[in-house]
């Protein structure tokens, strides 16, 4: 079997929010879970939700890969914790790191937003990501190094409208990237943070409803980018093709902001259903 990236083969690789909707678009983190998987990894799909992540399982297993399915809230240090050391445990130590995982409130700012979800937002994409990188990065210190690729947002650039909390645990993927990189850099751990535009996911993307005719015309390439086009740069940053790149983030935008000012999205899209709440697989 050809392997576009041999380094990878047999290395334990964590991807958080690699489930996926049944019946619906993958999301991020199951395209880049398959590409690893493609690639030879032993690979670890985190999910909160049960449905999704075995259905992410089953997806893998037919096409003849064997990842490894936990169940865990990325916002919940606990649980986080107890991932990390599991995936150690039972696969070996994590040599790559993806935080998929991630959630938004449409609508609200964070001041008129309800506390919880403020929290909650602030829980699953600040703390969630900083915890996951605690928790590896001492296993790949023993182990002469590692990659992490943090899934930050085009909001992490720009204020689209959405709520404060969504951009600002975006925005601080970039600072995460930064302070990895400077304080393990000399010890083999490279981190970096991939931020995507406007993606036809299950959840976050397509499972929003129609993408506004408005937003599209604003995107240089005049459509919203597929998984498979985030996760072909999160693979390649992680190899030894990017061997020098290192605390920097990637815009994966379609030229969106090449444009100038997007849009503003909270009135065309509705909420994300929280993922932890199971839905039937229809
Ligand atoms: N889709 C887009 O347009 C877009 C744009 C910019 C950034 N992003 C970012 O990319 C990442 C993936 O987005 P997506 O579109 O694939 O989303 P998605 O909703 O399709 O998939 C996200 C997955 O994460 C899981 N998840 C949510 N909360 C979790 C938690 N607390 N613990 C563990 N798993 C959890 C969900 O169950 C789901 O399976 C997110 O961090 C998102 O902010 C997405």
């Amino acid at each position: 079997m050809y392997l576009r990236y041999p380094e990878f083969k047999d290395k334990v690789v964590i991807v958080t929010g690699a489930g996926s909707i049944p019946g619906k678009k993958p999301s991020i983190g199951y395209a880049t879970a398959q590409k690893f998987a493609k690639n030879g990894a032993n690979v670890a799909i985190v999910d909160v939700n049960e449905t999704y992540g075995t259905h992410s399982l089953e997806l893998l297993y037919g096409q003849g890969f064997e990842p490894t399915f936990i169940q865990a809230d990325m916002g919940d240090k606990l649980q986080i914790k107890e991932m990390v050391n599991r995936v150690n445990g039972e696969l070996g130590p994590p040599f790559v790191l993806v935080t998929a995982a991630g959630i938004e409130k449409v609508g609200q700012n964070f001041v008129e937003m309800p506390e919880q979800d403020l929290d909650r937002i602030l829980d699953v994409n600040l703390a969630g990501p900083l915890y996951c990188c605690r928790g590896v990065i001492p296993y790949m210190v023993q182990n002469g190094g590692g990659r992490i690729a943090l899934v930050g947002s085009i909001q992490g650039n720009v204020t689209l409208g959405e709520p404060t909390s969504y951009q600002l645990s975006k925005a601080a993927m970039k600072a995460l990237a930064r302070n990895i990189a400077f304080e393990y850099g000399s010890m083999g751990i490279r981190a970096n943070n991939i931020e995507p535009g406007a993606i036809a996911t299950g959840g976050m993307g397509e499972g929003r409803g129609p993408f506004p005719e408005e937003m599209r015309s604003r995107i240089a390439m005049n459509r919203r980018g597929h998984p498979d086009e985030i996760a072909n740069v999160i693979l390649f940053h992680c190899s030894e093709e990017a061997s020098y790149v290192n605390g920097t983030s990637i815009l994966v935008d379609g030229g969106w902001l090449a444009g100038g000012t997007p849009m503003k999205v909270s009135d065309n899209i509705p909420n994300d259903p929280d993922p932890r709440v199971k839905t039937s697989s229809k």
